[in-house]
């Protein structure tokens, strides 16, 4: 990455994701939505699009601008769509969420926001899956595979998510009424599964490799992974439509779907095992532990999916199981990267213009591992607990779980802030002779 040219708007994207992800905790800790509600009730839709759009998407996004044009050594198609696209995005997830709120009852029922709201989210994911696709299909290569999928997945997921929001104000006719019935589980699997996980292998992939000194993932072995990844989300999205048209066999779908993304989780733990056993930096950093528990998380909650189909249980515990793979695996694995690449960026931005003609920290030297990790504890603690309250349906419990994820989450804000403020680099090495102060939510250059 060094050398890289650094995305001006990735701070941005994360300050923005990271807001959400604070609304969307507070909302939790309030009661709004599941458990209170029922899964499919319009206040969870609510949450669900905050965490999944506002947070997940947008964090995902900022490192995406940042990360594909290092994944290609090519530069970015358009730095100058950034901007706008996030403008775009935020202001879609807002119309969508009033939509939400209002198909609740609690505001007035403007349901053609949810219409508007979808558009302005198209129109927003399509700047970005325009440029980074133009970036990543000329030079398509191990991780940049996963971000095409991924990518792809983003489509659908949007294509889906349009049609149901169309048909919630009414606009989509039968047909947009039979997807609305029957898709929803087909749009959360090509968010969650292709979109948000597909990706977050493959930038995985490349980060665990750069941050441990590993050589990287054998492309066969990865290539599996990816196969059996997109092969999962093509029988979902494909088979999904093609039984919503004859009206049977989703649950057949649904089920061979389970199954390949059984084998993508099995293939993708066989992959990073042997990144962190063919290290060469014996001395883990505090991210790439931190990644290991949302590595555990995810491989908790292919467990525990896999316990509560066997159990038929399954519907029941929905919630728990996609707690686990949002706060757990996802968001965690967000966070851990979230925290090095801050401070990987600040350093770059700081002092690679000064490099070799004055004394310069490490990028190490911008941040306090041993101050950060307890907040990394807290949060993981308070998910995996959040968790078992949800399966013992214990709600009040729940939300003090939640209050534990704001805790840590205030702690690793607050540390990632003082990275981006240099606060933790000694004065004489601070800021030699020719180097910027970064700006807090944007880069300069
Ligand atoms: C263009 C962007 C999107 C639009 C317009 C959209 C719209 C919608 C709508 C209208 C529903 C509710 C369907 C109903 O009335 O039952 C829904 C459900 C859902 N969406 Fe999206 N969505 C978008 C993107 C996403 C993304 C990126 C994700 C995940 C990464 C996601 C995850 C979900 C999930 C999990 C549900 C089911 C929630 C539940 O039943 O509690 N959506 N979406």
């Amino acid at each position: 990455m060094i050398g890289a040219s650094i995305s001006r708007w990735t701070m941005s994207y994360f300050a923005t994701a990271l807001a959400w992800l604070f609304v969307a905790l507070a909302l939790m800790v309030a009661g709004f939505g599941y458990p209170a509600t029922h899964l499919a009730s319009p206040d969870t839709l609510v949450l669900v699009h905050v965490v999944c759009i506002g947070w997940l998407s947008v964090a995902m996004c900022g490192a995406l601008f940042q990360f594909v044009p290092v994944l290609v050594a090519k530069p970015l198609f358009s730095e100058k769509w950034a901007l706008p696209a996030l403008s775009l995005l935020t202001a879609g997830l807002a119309a969508l969420l009033v939509g939400f709120l209002g198909l609740g009852g609690r505001l007035p029922a403007w349901l053609w926001l949810l219409p508007i709201g979808a558009v302005l989210l198209i129109a927003g994911f399509g700047l970005v899956v325009v440029d980074l696709g133009l970036t990543a299909w000329l030079r398509p290569v191990g991780p940049a595979r996963f971000v095409l999928a991924g990518l792809a997945s983003l489509c659908a997921t949007a294509a889906f998510g349009a049609i149901f929001a169309f048909a919630d104000a009414g606009w989509a006719g039968s047909i947009g009424q039979s997807v609305l019935t029957t898709g929803v589980p087909l749009h959360a699997i090509a968010g969650l599964g292709g979109w948000l996980t597909l990706t977050a292998m493959g930038v995985s992939y490349r980060l665990l490799s750069m941050f441990m000194l590993s050589p990287d993932v054998d492309e066969r072995k990865s290539n599996m992974t990816l196969a059996a990844g997109a092969l999962a989300i093509g029988v979902a999205v494909v088979g999904g439509v093609v039984a919503i048209w004859f009206v049977s066999g989703l649950n057949v779908v649904l089920s061979i779907t389970a199954v390949l993304g059984l084998a993508t989780t099995a293939l993708y733990g066989r992959d990073v095992i042997g990144i962190f056993s063919g290290r060469k930096r014996r001395q883990l950093e505090l991210n790439t532990r931190m990644a290991a528990l949302s590595f555990a998380s995810l491989a908790g909650t292919a467990l525990v999916g896999v316990v509560l189909v066997l159990t038929g249980a399954f519907a029941a515990y929905l919630g728990a199981f996609a707690f686990l793979a949002i706060f757990g695996w996802l968001s965690g694995l967000v966070l851990a990267k979230l925290y090095k690449i801050v401070a990987f960026l600040t350093w770059l931005e700081t002092y690679g213009p000064v490099m070799g003609r004055a004394p310069t920290p490490r990028v190490q030297d911008l941040v306090s591992e041993a101050r950060a990790s307890k907040w990394f504890v807290i949060y993981y603690a308070a998910v995996w607990f959040g968790t078992l309250m949800l399966m013992a349906s214990q709600p009040s419990a729940f939300r003090a779980a939640v209050a534990m994820m704001t805790v840590g989450l205030i702690g690793i804000v607050r540390e990632v802030i003082r990275t981006r403020r240099l606060a933790d680099v000694a004065s004489p090495v601070r800021l030699p002779d020719g180097a910027c102060a970064p700006h807090l939510l944007f880069a300069r250059n």
